[in-house]
């Protein structure tokens, strides 16, 4: 099975996640992780499974990750699964309620990259994920590369 993780990142959170979920997936030969800003079409070709990660950035997916996505032609998925994660700040780590009610009101990045994969023609994969950064730069908070390696195993057979 080959794989393609296309990820976007600011601050190299999402990046790091992206790298664990493709070490998860499998081995160099089959998996390649590619910063979306370096995606050329011909990397899709023969893809299986493909995930997209993305920092949310005010409730959406980076600007990279809808602009690539939205450049892909109709169909350009068909026959592809395609799963999708973002990264976040955990909401209860947010003392200002007003601005956790606003943040867990406003959504996340990780639906919004699965709808326009479905809309390309990709079979979207669940559950989506969202894994959790301590601050807006960071840190990967404790536990979520763990957390991001048994996601990706578990897309993997699904
Ligand atoms: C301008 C900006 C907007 C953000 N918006 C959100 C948001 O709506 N929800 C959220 O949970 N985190 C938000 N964050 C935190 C980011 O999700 C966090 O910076 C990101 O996960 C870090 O990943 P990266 O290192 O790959 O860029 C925002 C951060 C910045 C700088």
């Amino acid at each position: 099975m080959k794989s393609l993780v296309i990820y976007d990142s600011y601050f190299g959170n999402t990046e790091k996640l992206a790298q664990a979920v493709g070490k998860a997936l499998g081995t160099a030969k089959n998996v390649r992780v590619v910063r979306v800003v370096d995606v050329t079409p011909a990397e899709l070709e023969g893809v299986d499974l493909l995930v997209v990660a993305s920092p949310t950035r005010g409730f959406r997916p980076s600007e990279g990750t809808t602009k690539f996505l939205n450049s892909l032609p109709a169909n350009a998925l068909q026959g592809i699964k395609a799963a999708a994660f973002d990264t976040r700040i955990d909401p209860e780590t947010l003392k200002n309620k007003v601005f956790r009610f606003i943040v867990q009101r406003g959504g996340y990045a990780n639906k919004a990259i699965a709808k326009m994969l479905a809309n390309k023609g990709a079979q979207v994969i669940h559950p989506l994920e969202g894994f959790y950064v301590d601050d807006s730069e960071g840190p990967v908070s404790s536990g979520e590369m763990e957390r991001a390696a048994k996601w990706a195993a578990q897309i993997k057979n699904g």
